[in-house]
C-alpha cells in the first residue's frame, strides 16, 4: 500500500525484461544486433551491421576506424545483457563510449547512460511532486522516491571511481544496491498510477522500468560478467544464477574462516547516557550523539550508550561515515520505538527505530527494538543501508520486519534476531555469522496457529550480488513459542524463507535447524512466482528441521565444491574490511 512496503500475501508485480523469455535470444546472442537506423547516416558502417562477431573482429585487423572498433567491443559486451537490444542501441548513441574504447570503457559508459537515464527520472518525479501540492500522499511518495534516487546517485557516482580503480566487486555491490533504489522508487509510485488529477504519474513509471532499471540491469550485467570472466567477452552473456548451475566463485578459493569483527577496546569520542544530569555524559539521546559526529569522515566516531533503555528514532544519514556504536551489553543498552503501518502515512521503510545510511557502520552489546506488538503489521526494529558494517552481539527484537537489511554488504556476528512473518528481509548482501534466531508468538491469539518465514530476500535481477548467508546459526523458537510450538505442532508452521522478489537468494549453512522448521522447508509467495528462479540453498545442516526428505523441490542442496561462494570473503568481501585485530 505505501512505498517500500512489503505485503503479506500479495501478489508481486515486477518489472520484467523482455529479452527473458525470447526463443530467438540464444541465436541472436551471436550476432550484432544494431540496427541500421541506429547508426545514423555511417554509410562506411554499413558492412558491418549484418557481421557475426567473429567476421566483424577478422574484419578489424583491416579497419583502423575507431567508430567500427566501438561497434565490435559494444556488440560483445551488450552480450552481458538481459536487454541486448537496448543496450547495443542505447551505447552506440552514446557519446560516452571513447574511440578505440576496450571493454572497461563500454562498462563505464553503460554506467554514465544509467546515470543519465537516473537524472532524466528525478525530473520527472520533480514534476510529479510539484503537481501534487494538496495531495499529502502522493507528496509525500513523491518525496520519497526523490531521496531514494539521490542514494541511487550517490552509488552510481562512486561506481565510476571504483572501475577507474579496478575495484570490480565494489562496483558490482554499488550497482546492485542504485537497481534496488530505482525499483524502490518505481513500486513506491504505483499507488498513484491512475490518479485523475495527473497525467504524469504513469509515463515517469513506464520511464523507470523500461529506460531507467533496463540501462541500469545492463551495466549491471557487463559488471557480473566482468567479475567473473574479466574482459574475455567471447564467454559473456547474460548473468545466470546457481539455478542454472552456475557458481561465480567456488573450489580453491579463499574460504578460511575469517575471524574479526568490531575492534574491542575501542576509545569512545562522546557518550551518552540516560537520565543523568550533571555533566556525567555528553548526550542524553543517542540521535543528539550522532548529529555531533563529523561528516564525510575516514575516521571512526565512536558513541559509548552506556547501560539504560533510550526511547528514540535514530537516523545515521548518508554523511555520517564510520559511525560506532558501542553498549553495555544486550538487554541492558536498549533502543526502542514502536513506530508501524498501521499510524497514517507511516511505511514499511520509516518505521524503523533504527535507520542507517552512511557506510562503515559498526555496532556492539546492545538492543535495538520495535514494540509496536504482534498485531500492529510491518514495524521494522533495523534498517541498514550501510555498506561494510558490522554487527556484533547485538540483539534485534520485533515481531513482523524486525530486521530490513536493506542494501549493500552488511555482516553479523553472534547477534540474536528475534521476530515472526518473515522477520530477516531486504535485498543487501548479508551475512549472518553465529547468530541466534528466534521466532516469536506471533497473533493476539497465538494459540490459532500461523506461518512464519525466517526470511523475505528481495533479489530482483540475476547480476545482482546479494543474498543472505547463514553460517553456523541456530534457528529455534523463544521458549514461548516453543511452548505453543510442541502444544499444537501441525498448526505453527515455520519456515525459512519465501519469495519477495524474483531472484530471491538465501543459504543456509552449517547452522542447527530446530523441529520447529516444517519439513517441506521453504515457503511460496504466491502461486509459482518466483519458484523457478530463486536459489534456496542448505549445506550440513543438523537439528530436527534439517532433513530434507520433505523439501520443496524448489529448495537445492549447495554442491560441496560451491560452498566458498558463501564464505564471508567471497560473498561480502569480508577480508578487506572486516577488521581482525582491535585496532
Ligand atoms: C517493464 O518493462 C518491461 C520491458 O523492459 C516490460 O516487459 C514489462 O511489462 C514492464 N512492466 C510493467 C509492470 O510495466
Ligand atoms: C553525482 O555526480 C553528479 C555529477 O558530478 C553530481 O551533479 C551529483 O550531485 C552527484 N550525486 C550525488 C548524490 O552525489
Ligand atoms: C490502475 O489501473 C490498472 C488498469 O485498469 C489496474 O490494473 C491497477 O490495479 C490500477 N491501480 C490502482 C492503484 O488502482
Ligand atoms: C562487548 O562486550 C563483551 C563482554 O562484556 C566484551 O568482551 C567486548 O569487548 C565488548 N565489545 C566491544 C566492541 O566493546
Ligand atoms: C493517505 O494514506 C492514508 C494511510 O497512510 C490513508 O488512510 C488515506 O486514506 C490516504 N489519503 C488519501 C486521500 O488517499
Ligand atoms: C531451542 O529452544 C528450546 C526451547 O526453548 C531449547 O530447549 C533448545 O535447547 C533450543 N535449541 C538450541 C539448539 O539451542
Amino acid at each position: 500500500m505505501m512505498p517500500y512496503q512489503k505485503h503479506v500475501n500479495s501478489a508481486p508485480t515486477s518489472p520484467t525484461f523482455a529479452a527473458k523469455n525470447n526463443p530467438n535470444r540464444s541465436q541472436r546472442s551471436k550476432f550484432c544486433i544494431i540496427s541500421m537506423a541506429l547508426l545514423l547516416s555511417s554509410a562506411i558502417l554499413l558492412p558491418l551491421l549484418f557481421f557475426t562477431i567473429s567476421a566483424a573482429s577478422r574484419q578489424r585487423n583491416h579497419r583502423p576506424l575507431s567508430a567500427a572498433d566501438n561497434v565490435h567491443v559494444i556488440c560483445q559486451a551488450c552480450k552481458a545483457s538481459r536487454d541486448q537490444r537496448t543496450c547495443e542501441t542505447w551505447l552506440s548513441q552514446s557519446d560516452t563510449v571513447p574511440a578505440n574504447a576496450a571493454v572497461s570503457d563500454v562498462i563505464r559508459s553503460a554506467v554514465k547512460v544509467s546515470s543519465r537515464n537516473l537524472e532524466t527520472g528525478r525530473g520527472m518525479v520533480q514534476n510529479i511532486l510539484d503537481a501534487s501540492a494538496g495531495n499529502q500522499n502522493r507528496s509525500y511518495a513523491a518525496m520519497t522516491c526523490l531521496d531514494i534516487l539521490r542514494y541511487s546517485d550517490y552509488r552510481l557516482n562512486l561506481t565510476d571511481g571504483a572501475l577507474a580503480g579496478g575495484g570490480i566487486k565494489d562496483a558490482r555491490a554499488w550497482v546492485s544496491a542504485a537497481l534496488a533504489y530505482q525499483y524502490g522508487c518505481w513500486s513506491g509510485l504505483k499507488l498513484y498510477a491512475n490518479d485523475s488529477d495527473t497525467a504524469l504519474v504513469q509515463p515517469t513509471m513506464a520511464f523507470l522500468n523500461s529506460s531507467l532499471i533496463v540501462s541500469t540491469s545492463n551495466a549491471l550485467g557487463m559488471l557480473a560478467n566482468f567479475d567473473v570472466f574479466g574482459d574475455k567477452t567471447e564467454s559473456w552473456a547474460p548473468p545466470k544464477t546457481e539455478r542454472d548451475g552456475f557458481w561465480g566463485t567456488g573450489a580453491g578459493s579463499s574460504g578460511s574462516i575469517l575471524v574479526g569483527g568490531v575492534p574491542a577496546g575501542l576509545k569512545a569520542d562522546v557518550t551518552v547516557c540516560k537520565g543523568v544530569s550533571g555533566g556525567v555524559c555528553d548526550y542524553k539521546a543517542v540521535q543528539e550523539a550522532v548529529n555531533a559526529g563529523p561528516d564525510e569522515s575516514s575516521n571512526r566516531f565512536v558513541i559509548w550508550i552506556k547501560e539504560g533503555v533510550y526511547d528514540e528514532t535514530v537516523r545515521v544519514p548518508l554523511e555520517k561515515k564510520n559511525v560506532v556504536f558501542i553498549g553495555d551489553g544486550m538487554g541492558k543498552t536498549v533502543i526502542t520505538g514502536s513506530m508501524n503501518v498501521g499510524q497514517p502515512g507511516m511505511t514499511t521503510y520509516e518505521s524503523a527505530t533504527v535507520g542507517l545510511l552512511g557506510d562503515g557502520f559498526m555496532a556492539a552489546n546492545l538492543t535495538i527494538q520495535n514494540t509496536a506488538g504482534p498485531d500492529a503489521h510491518q514495524a521494522v526494529a533495523f534498517r541498514s543501508d550501510s555498506d561494510l558494517s558490522i554487527l556484533e552481539n547485538c540483539e534485534f527484537i520485533g515481531n513482523q520486519d524486525t530486521l530490513y537489511a536493506h542494501s549493500l554488504r552488511q555482516y553479523f556476528k553472534s547477534c540474536r534476531i528475534q521476530g515472526n512473518v518473515d522477520f530477516i528481509f531486504g535485498q543487501s548482501a548479508a551475512f549472518f555469522q553465529d547468530c541466534l534466531i528466534l521466532v516469536s508468538p506471533r497473533q493476539l491469539n497465538p494459540k490459532k496457529g500461523e506461518n512464519n518465514a525466517v526470511t523475505a530476500h528481495g533479489r530482483i535481477d540475476p547480476g545482482q550480488s546479494t543474498g543472505f548467508v547463514f553460517r553456523d546459526c541456530v534457528i529455534n523458537g523463544t521458549d514461548a513459542y516453543m511452548s505453543l510450538y510442541y502444544s499444537k505442532p501441525s498448526v505453527h508452521k515455520n519456515y525459512l524463507g519465501r519469495p519477495w522478489k524474483e531472484y530471491s537468494r538465501t543459504v543456509f549453512i552449517q547452522c542447527t535447524l530446530e523441529a520447529l522448521i516444517a519439513p517441506d522447508g521453504w515457503m511460496p509467495w504466491s502461486g509459482d512466482f518466483a519458484l523457478s528462479t530463486l536459489y534456496y540453498g542448505e549445506f550440513d545442516n543438523t537439528g530436527t528441521g534439517s532433513d530434507r526428505s520433505k523439501r520443496v523441490e524448489w529448495s537445492s542442496i549447495i554442491p560441496a565444491e560451491h560452498v566458498d561462494s558463501y564464505s564471508i570473503q567471497n560473498f561480502i568481501q569480508g577480508d578487506q574490511w572486516i577488521h581482525t585485530s582491535s585496532s
